[in-house]
């Protein structure tokens, strides 16, 4: 029933529904009814719904961007019309929560979410899959009860999946690209590595495993290691920066190695580094992950020792791809990876 008064609202819902929106706000009213697969001429019209934990993260700006530009290339190709709404959770998972029930009012025809807390990955799928929605999760992991890839939300759900990067890849290569130096990052020559790491969101268990795996990486080389600091960044180059900076100031020449759970905090890291008058690749490293364009350019010219390709594209596309099967009612699987590549010199 619900479906049949969708169709029927559907296409003068269509009508005025623009194309992809970046807004905080989606593009259709909120209280309207379902806008599903209606069909306008001979092309078919479904409505997406996308929920980013917040706008203002690098790697996501540029993983959103490439979500809603593939989907019109896909559009193109298949003879589609995809609708596509990105929203903005701004890091709150109340906000999400309300934007994720106002998709199900729209009717959404599937939902793509980088949840803000993965803690909250069971209600939030539960409502989905009662509204009979597809959902695709990204970015952000939940876990299953033996912190392994079986959550039970994800594998119970034949139309719930999650694509991603396995984070513990990444970290493994920040330690190698250390391990791999002619020195194996002992600069001052006391036989052993000393660090300081600069976590992203704690919650996440890319920040977890990064910073577990990094270090990892260097004891399973045979390098013996000393934390310095370890203190929680939130993913931000502002708190990136002012993390190195303290620690610059309060450990000095010890700090031969600075791991970061990502590229943003590691442009902040390496703006503290100047400023205290070192200069990486001669007295210190600097490692980060993502690979953003302009972390590339760094390690190419050596203000950045290395960082890790976190492929945004790659799992935009996947994301995608997998929405689109779901669309078409094909089966997918429970779990898409991505893989990392290690990026130096
Ligand atoms: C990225 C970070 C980003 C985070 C958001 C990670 O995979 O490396 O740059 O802030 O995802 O959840």
């Amino acid at each position: 029933m619900k479906k049949l008064l969708a169709s029927l609202f559907a296409v003068a819902l269509l009508v005025g529904c623009g194309q992809a929106t970046s807004e905080g706000t989606p593009a259709a009213a909120t209280e309207e009814p379902a806008a599903t697969e209606a069909t306008s001429g001979d092309a078919k019209t479904y409505n997406v719904g996308v929920a980013i934990y917040q706008f203002d993260d690098n790697f996501m700006t540029l993983y959103r961007n490439e979500v809603d530009s593939y989907f019109k290339t896909r559009g193109e190709k298949d003879g589609v019309t995809y609708n596509v709404t990105i929203v903005d959770g701004k890091n709150d998972m109340a906000e999400q929560s309300n934007q994720v029930d106002n998709f199900i009012t729209q009717g959404m025809d599937v939902i793509i979410l980088n949840l803000v807390q993965t803690s909250s990955a069971d209600a939030i799928i539960d409502k989905v899959v009662a509204a009979g929605i597809p959902l695709v999760l990204i970015n952000r992991e939940p876990l299953g009860d033996d912190g392994d890839e079986s959550y039970k939300g994800i594998l119970d759900n034949p139309t719930v999946c999650y694509v991603g990067a396995d984070a513990r890849q990444s970290g493994t290569y920040q330690g190698e690209i250390i391990a791999e130096l002619e020195n194996h990052g002992d600069i001052n020559g006391d036989g052993k590595v000393s660090y300081i790491m600069i976590e992203g969101d704690p919650e996440n268990i890319d920040a977890q495993y990064r910073t577990e795996y990094s270090i990892k990486a260097l004891k399973d080389a045979g390098i013996e290691v000393e934390q310095l600091d370890d203190q929680v960044g939130n993913w931000a180059q502002a708190k990136g920066q002012e993390i190195a900076a303290n620690d610059l100031s309060q450990f000095g020449d010890k700090i031969e190695v600075i791991f970061c759970n990502n590229d943003a905090m590691a442009l902040g890291a390496a703006a503290a580094i100047t400023a205290a008058g070192r200069k990486v690749g001669e007295d210190i490293y600097l490692v980060g992950v993502d690979a953003l364009d302009e972390c590339v350019e760094m390690v190419n010219n050596g203000e950045m020792t290395g960082t890790v390709l976190n492929d945004a594209n790659g799992q935009a596309h996947t994301a995608v791809d997998v929405a689109i099967d779901l669309l078409n009612g094909k089966a997918i699987e429970n779990y898409y990876w991505v893989d990392y590549v290690k990026v130096t010199k």
